[in-house]
């Protein structure tokens, strides 16, 4: 069985993933973030590697990287660029043999929708004792732009229950009940990027949540009431300047 929600959207919006996702600048400044914290001397794990451009900048750094994903279209990407080192997999059944990983990394997948129980229990078991999980979330710190504050409300009204919420508030408790100990955040960077509210509300309608997020019924109302908000706003083709700031979560096995 697979606990996320979003494999066939993820195969449907692979062909276009990297681009839409802020491409090779952002997969380089992540692999910035997470190779401080890494031993190049060790394997790493990406866990939910897509289409492997994070995992593909980290070994364009000196780092040997395997990937398992559960979206074949994801993965296939993922192959021409890693090779062989790329397997289909579930996050919550890892297909490695307990205590046997150094370190692990997950760009991006906690917000996706795997049970983070499930994910912290596989990642406790297949951990070596000393060895260490680390996570960049999709929630970074919210914009708090004209934009940012329309798609924060859409994202608290699209869950409720905060189950797609990835911060230290949500994953630290969870980890800590599985077995692990949160050491922190590492790694912070600032970002700066510019987006006009009418191609925020573009990327809505082309499947910005509807690829990585399922929306359907209800969600789709909020959606489209979320983009009427976005170019009802004054000059909504004038670009913001948006800021967040990403950062690593670092998760030990005692
Ligand atoms: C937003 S993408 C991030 C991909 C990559 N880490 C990156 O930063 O570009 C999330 C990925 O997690 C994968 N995924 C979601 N749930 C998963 C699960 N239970 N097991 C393995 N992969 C999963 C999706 O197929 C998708 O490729």
């Amino acid at each position: 069985m697979t606990s996320a929600s979003g494999i066939p959207e993820f195969d449907a919006i692979a062909p276009g993933y990297d681009v839409s996702r802020g491409g090779t600048v952002r997969a380089a400044g992540f692999a910035e973030q997470l190779a401080p914290l890494l031993d190049p001397a060790r394997p790493v794990l990406d866990i939910g590697v897509g289409t492997g451009i994070v995992a593909a900048e980290l070994t364009a750094r000196g780092h040997v990287v395997y990937g398992i994903d559960l979206s074949s279209g994801m993965l296939a990407r993922a192959l021409d660029r890693l090779g062989p080192r790329v397997a289909v997999a579930d996050a919550c059944r890892l297909p490695v043999r307990t205590a046997s990983v150094s370190q692990a990394v997950s760009t991006w997948l906690l917000h996706t929708g795997p049970d983070h129980g499930r994910v912290f229990t596989e990642v406790t078991r297949a951990l070596r004792p000393g060895g260490r999980y680390l996570v960049i979330p999709a929630g970074g710190t919210r914009p708090t732009d004209d934009v940012g504050v329309v798609m924060g409300e859409l994202e608290d009204r699209l869950d409720p229950g905060r189950t797609r919420q990835d911060g230290p508030w949500t994953l630290a408790p969870i980890a800590e009940a599985r077995g692990l100990v949160y050491r922190g955040t590492a790694s912070e960077r600032p970002t700066t990027f510019r987006v006009s509210p009418r191609a925020t509300a573009d990327s809505l309608a082309g499947g910005l949540f509807r690829g990585a997020w399922p929306v359907t019924g209800e969600g789709t109302r909020l959606v489209d009431e979320a983009r009427e908000r976005l170019v009802a706003l004054p000059d909504p083709d004038v670009p913001r300047v948006r800021e967040t700031s990403d950062f690593v979560m670092v998760f030990e096995k005692p």
